[in-house]
């Protein structure tokens, strides 16, 4: 599990602000549903186009995301990353490049409808996210 052990790792967890308010049985099953990783400036975390293998969770860094060479959004901690293309089977609908360094968590493709079961304040922030960028995307489109 890399260089923490589960208590640390949901030390972690909890000091991040989307995760603050989960209870400890909760927290122990995300602890468990996710791997950290650090990932340099530049790195490409999603390839447009191409099927959703992870779900990311930024706890610190930025990530721009860019569709046909457009900029759409600069993502940061506690945003959800790649939960389109697991949702819906489909490919992923822009590609998502690290600006800084950034600690990520990551939920495999086969852990990501398990852990939304399992934690579901988890799959409400998700859809909370979802309804945030509908309504981005409806404002930039009525703003034109
Ligand atoms: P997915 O389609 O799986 O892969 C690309 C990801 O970029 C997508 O999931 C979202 O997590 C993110 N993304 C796509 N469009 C937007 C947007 N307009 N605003 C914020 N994030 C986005």
């Amino acid at each position: 599990m890399g260089l923490r052990n589960r208590s640390q790792k949901v030390e972690l967890l909890r000091s991040v602000p989307l995760f603050t308010h989960l209870s400890k049985r909760h927290l122990d099953e995300l602890a468990k549903h996710t791997e950290e990783h650090n990932v340099d400036a530049g790195s490409a975390l999603i390839n447009e186009g191409e099927p959703g293998r992870q779900l990311f969770i930024v706890v610190s860094g930025k990530a721009r995301v860019t569709r046909q060479g457009k900029v759409l959004a600069s993502l940061g901690p506690g945003d959800f990353i790649g939960e389109m293309a697991l949702l819906d089977h489909k490919p992923s609908s822009a590609s998502v490049v690290a600006e800084e360094p950034m600690l990520l968590l990551v939920v495999g493709s086969r852990e990501f409808k398990p852990l939304l079961s399992s934690v579901p304040d988890l799959a409400e922030s998700l859809l909370q996210t979802l309804a945030a960028r509908l309504r981005a995307a409806d404002a930039a489109l009525t703003s034109e």
